[in-house]
Formats: C-alpha cells, sequence, structure tokens
C-alpha cells in the first residue's frame, strides 16, 4: 500500500530532501540541474509561461527535461509539474479551448463537465504536466469580481454538481486510468465572497455564512478525491487565508478528513503581512497553519533556508514537516509517478483534435443562455441576408476570454479554431449572404437581421475587477446604434464573462443571446442563432437591472432582470 511505501522513502529522507518536497518553482527560474540540486518537489508554469517551442512536444521536453533530473538525484523522487489549464490546455498553442466555467454552469450538464475533465487531461499528460490547477469551485457573489468566469455559479450547488471536473481530470481513483492528471479544488475559501467584489480582498461573513455559501464545494471535491487544494489570496474576516490555521488545519484536513496536500497562491506568503517579499514570520505561520507546499516561483533557496531556520528554532515541527511531505508523497505514489515519470506522448494524438473540439462545440451549444426573443430567432439559415457587426465577432483571442495563450488573454487571430463569424458564415445555407464590418459600416435597411457580436475583452486575475461599472463600452454602444439606425431588426451576442448592466439598452434589442467566453469553437454560438440547436443554457447568477443592485443573488429577494435559472428556448 501507498503508505508503507510513503513510510520507507520518508526514513531516506534528510530534512533537506523533505523541504525541498514541500517547494514549487517557476519553470523560468531554476533549470533542470538547480531544480534537482535543490531538491524541489515541484516545478510550475504560471498563466503563459511556455517553452520556447510552444508546442506539445516542446512541452514534453521540457518537462521531461525536469523529471530526468528529478529521478537521477539519489532517493529518485519524481517531481511533478503544474500549470493552469483552466478551459482546456489553455497555455499550448493549438490545445482546445473550452468555455469557461461560467458557460459550462449555464449548461447544466455535469456529465459533460466530466467529459471536458477528460479530454483536458488528456491533452495536459499528453504534454508532459502532472498535475492541473483545476477547477476553479469559488462561489462568485459578485459581478464586479474580475474571476467571476471562473465560477460555475452564484450558488453553491452549482460548483459542488460541476465538481465532476475532478472526476474527469483525475479518474474516479488517481492513477487508475492513464492520462489522467492531478486535480486542484481552488480557491480555498472565500475568494468569490469579498467585500465589493474586490480580487484578492476580504470576505467579510459569519462562520456560518462561509460554512453554508463556500464550503459546500469543498465538501463535494473530497468526496470526489481531489487530490489537492489551492488556498485563496483573499482574508476571511481580515486574515490573510494563508495564515489560517483553523480553516486549513481543523476544518479542511481535520473535519473535512482531506487527505491530499495544501498548495499556496503565487507568492501569496508574501501578503500575509501586506508588505513586499516572505519573511521568517509568514513562512513559519504559513507552514504552521496547514499549507504543505508553497509556491514561491522565484524565491526557492530563500524559503528552503528560511524553513530550515524555523525548524531549527524549533518554530515548526518535525511532525508538521512529516505530514506535509507524506501528503506530497502519497500523491505522487498514487499518480504512478515512481514508475512512469515520464510524459505519455501517445496522447498527443488528441491533442486539439476533432474529437475534443466537438466536444467544445457542444458545451459551446448547450452554454448559450438565450434572454430575449421577440421571434427574430432562430434565423432563417435559407435566403436570408444578414450582417454581422461587433468587436467580438471576429476575435477568436476576446471569445476565450483570459488565461488563453497568456495569462490575462489577448485580443487577435491568436489560436486556431472558429470565430462566432466564421460560424455564422458556415452555418448559412443556400441563398444566404452573410456581410461583416467590426463597426457596422455598409449596413443599410437591405438586411434581413443584424447580429452585434460585443461583450468584454479578455482580462484575468487582479485586471478583471470592475467596481464603477458593467455596461456596454463606447465601441459596442456606437456599433449597435449604427444596426439599429437602418431600422433592421438586431440581435445581440454578449461575449462576456459575467452578466453586464444592459437593461437600459435591452428595449432596442430585438433578440439577446448570451454567449459567455465560449473558446476555440465560435461555430457553437452560431449552431444556436441558426436553431441547429434550440437554446437550453439558464442563468446560474442573477443578473442585475442595474448595476447599483451588485452584489444581486439568488434568494436575496432583490428583483433581477433576468432571475438566476432564466433562460429562453425556440419553439419552432
Ligand atoms: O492557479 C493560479 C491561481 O488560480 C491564481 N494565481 C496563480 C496560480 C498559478 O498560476
Amino acid at each position: 500500500p501507498v503508505s508503507v511505501r510513503v513510510n520507507d522513502l520518508l526514513k531516506r529522507m534528510s530534512l533537506d530532501d523533505k523541504i525541498g518536497q514541500m517547494v514549487q518553482a517557476e519553470r523560468g527560474a531554476v533549470t533542470p540541474a538547480q531544480a534537482a540540486d535543490l531538491k524541489l518537489g515541484s516545478i510550475l508554469s504560471g498563466g503563459g509561461s511556455v517553452p520556447a517551442s510552444n508546442t506539445p512536444t516542446g512541452w514534453a521536453d521540457m518537462v521531461d527535461a525536469y523529471q530526468k533530473a528529478a529521478v537521477g538525484t539519489q532517493l529518485g523522487i519524481p517531481t511533478i509539474y503544474g500549470v493552469d489549464a483552466v478551459h482546456g490546455h489553455n497555455n499550448v498553442y493549438g490545445a482546445t479551448i473550452f468555455p469557461h466555467n461560467i458557460g459550462l454552469g449555464a449548461t447544466g450538464d455535469p456529465d459533460l463537465v466530466e467529459r471536458i475533465g477528460r479530454a483536458t487531461a488528456e491533452e495536459v499528460a499528453g504534454t508532459g504536466p502532472q498535475w492541473d490547477f483545476a477547477p476553479c469551485l469559488c462561489v462568485a457573489r459578485d459581478d464586479r469580481w474580475g474571476r467571476t468566469y471562473e465560477s460555475f455559479g452564484e450558488h453553491p450547488d452549482d460548483a459542488v454538481d460541476n465538481s465532476s471536473a475532478i472526476t474527469g481530470l483525475q479518474g474516479r481513483r488517481l492513477g487508475e486510468r492513464k492520462g489522467s492528471v492531478l486535480a486542484t479544488a481552488k480557491h480555498f475559501i472565500g475568494d468569490g465572497g469579498t467585500l465589493d467584489g474586490v480580487d484578492q480582498g476580504n470576505t467579510v461573513i459569519s462562520e456560518a455564512e462561509l460554512r453554508k455559501i463556500h464550503l459546500p464545494p469543498f465538501k463535494a471535491a473530497i468526496k470526489r478525491g481531489v487530490g489537492s487544494v489551492m488556498i485563496s489570496f483573499s482574508s476571511f474576516q481580515g486574515t490573510r487565508m494563508h495564515a489560517q490555521q483553523y480553516l486549513i488545519t481543523d476544518v479542511l484536513k481535520k473535519e473535512l478528513r482531506f487527505d491530499g496536500f495544501v498548495i499556496s497562491d503565487y507568492n501569496a506568503i508574501n501578503q500575509i503581512d501586506g508588505q513586499e517579499g516572505f519573511t521568517h514570520d509568514e513562512v513559519r505561520l504559513s507552514v504552521n497553519a496547514g499549507i504543505d507546499m508553497f509556491m514561491v516561483p522565484w524565491d526557492a533557496p530563500q524559503f528552503i533556508t528560511f524553513l530550515k531556520d524555523e525548524v531549527a528554532a524549533g518554530h515548526v515541527t518535525l511532525d508538521r514537516i512529516n505530514d506535509a511531505n507524506k501528503r506530497i508523497l502519497a500523491k505522487k505514489f498514487e499518480l504512478g509517478l515512481f514508475e512512469h515519470p515520464y510524459t505519455d506522448r501517445s496522447f498527443q494524438k488528441t491533442f486539439g483534435s476533432k474529437e475534443h473540439r466537438d466536444l467544445a462545440r457542444e458545451a459551446v451549444r448547450e452554454s448559450q443562455v438565450l434572454l430575449k426573443n421577440d421571434g427574430v430567432l432562430p434565423l432563417d439559415k435559407k435566403n436570408n441576408k444578414i450582417f454581422v457587426a461587433g468587436k467580438n465577432a471576429n476575435d477568436i483571442g476576446n471569445q476565450s476570454g483570459g488565461w488563453t495563450l497568456t495569462w490575462q488573454g489577448q485580443s487577435g487571430p491568436v489560436i486556431p479554431g472558429t470565430t462566432i463569424l466564421d460560424g455564422i458564415k458556415s452555418g448559412a445555407g443556400k441563398g444566404t449572404t452573410v456581410t461583416y464590418d467590426r463597426a457596422g459600416n455598409g449596413i443599410d435597411a437591405s438586411y434581413k437581421v443584424a447580429v452585434a457580436v460585443v461583450g468584454e475583452t479578455p482580462y484575468a486575475e487582479g485586471q478583471g475587477d470592475r467596481p464603477k461599472g458593467l455596461g456596454l463600452d463606447a465601441e459596442d454602444l456606437a456599433t449597435i446604434a449604427k444596426l439599429k439606425a437602418t431600422g433592421v431588426p438586431v440581435v445581440v451576442v454578449l461575449v462576456s464573462g459575467r452578466p453586464l448592466d444592459i437593461a437600459e439598452q435591452l428595449p432596442g434589442f430585438n433578440g439577446l443571446v448570451e454567449a459567455w467566453l465560449p473558446g476555440s469553437e465560435g461555430a457553437g454560438v452560431s449552431d444556436v442563432l441558426f436553431g441547429d440547436h434550440k437554446p437550453t443554457g439558464k442563468l446560474t447568477v442573477s443578473w442585475p437591472s442595474s448595476f447599483a443592485q451588485e452584489p444581486i443573488n439568488v434568494g436575496d429577494g432583490k428583483k433581477a432582470l433576468f432571475p438566476y435559472g432564466y433562460g429562453l428556448t425556440y419553439r419552432r
């Protein structure tokens, strides 16, 4: 059994070996040889940190180089390589990019989410990493929060139900299946509940409320055998989560019996005292709080020194160090890393494959939420004259959102796949013409319908908070106005990671579809516009009737513009 192997190994490990296992560095900070010298337990690629050749082979070669150095050390303990594959293997060029979680929540289809987890795991495993920092099980309670799109919805059940992603990534039992990876339930706890929706902010609610809203997804994740849990950057009642011994050790590890290991967020221990860098105090507080592995991307040597000092001073016990090591090593054994340390490149066969893209398209279709329809939808496929406009109509970077190729994501033709415009063009039938102009120039009254694809542009953690308003930008408003001026019926398709403040414009829309951040398969959106797939998506967020209503959540008695669970379909 694993515990026997862990104990046997532990007996042969020095304190240096043990402390090394608890440290994770960024690939850009250490070479394979340096990682082995420092005895590091793990390497990560932070968002957008890619090898010179950003291909499946480039990745596998890089990860295998770290692995070769690790297994070549005296004890031969394999490293574990972690990435943020949060909507497909989003760092690697050519990967299948699935809708972000907010769209997946709208599908109401946890089985689909499990299949997406499985496909993602294969794309990740085929390129080397054995660990995915996903799924995000945050319960997003305030749309002003920039990470709302990483949430399956505002009700705890949304994340509970879609914790099926974990089973997809890991399999029913860790190591039972090839092409599976270690999953991470993140971010523990209360990340989506901060005051005013501030990223990395303060969650100021009672413990009872924390348990009711934010704990259930972690219970579900543990039931599914999740291998790791990432701690939230945020604070709970004014204290940084990374220093919360009661919540991490007493609640997560003891009460909920989480037997995997706890990883810190990126440089997060630095924030415990609010000063730059980390101190001995911060190292001691966070290790004793119950964090087992430390994402100290650029400062591994310093962390190692500080933790050794704390052990020598008797501030951190050997029991604590052993507990952390047991947890980390057990998962490495369960994953089968000791037997199969290197990349199983056979899984590159399905990397970005048609099969995976079909699955993504199915998810896009199922995630569309029809919010308004005066009869203009579905669009006639035949003998139609369609004008398409808007900054998100023909921009695969925009429709994919943050965490796509780079950390923040980016506009433009950055990845392969289909844009929403591509989908409309290829879905159009005999006798139908499709004309596109981003700004809506050139439209006249001869068109039968205009489709405006507008909304947000990419952002990720830290950069996406919108404390001042969630309205459409000036470009979108101008585009829509231009289309409307012709008298042609206008369908608005919103590409966004959250509800936008559109109540004022809504009366002027003949149809409104929330497309979320669909990812690389934009054709899934046109499948719904043309009625090849009748809309089935339902809101897992309450849609405010004005920005002043934020935060608005199901059950709070406020009157939403579109309530939680809302979503129309077609009769014909
Ligand atoms: O996994 C992420 C986390 O969600 C936010 N901070 C960085 C981590 C690693 O990239």
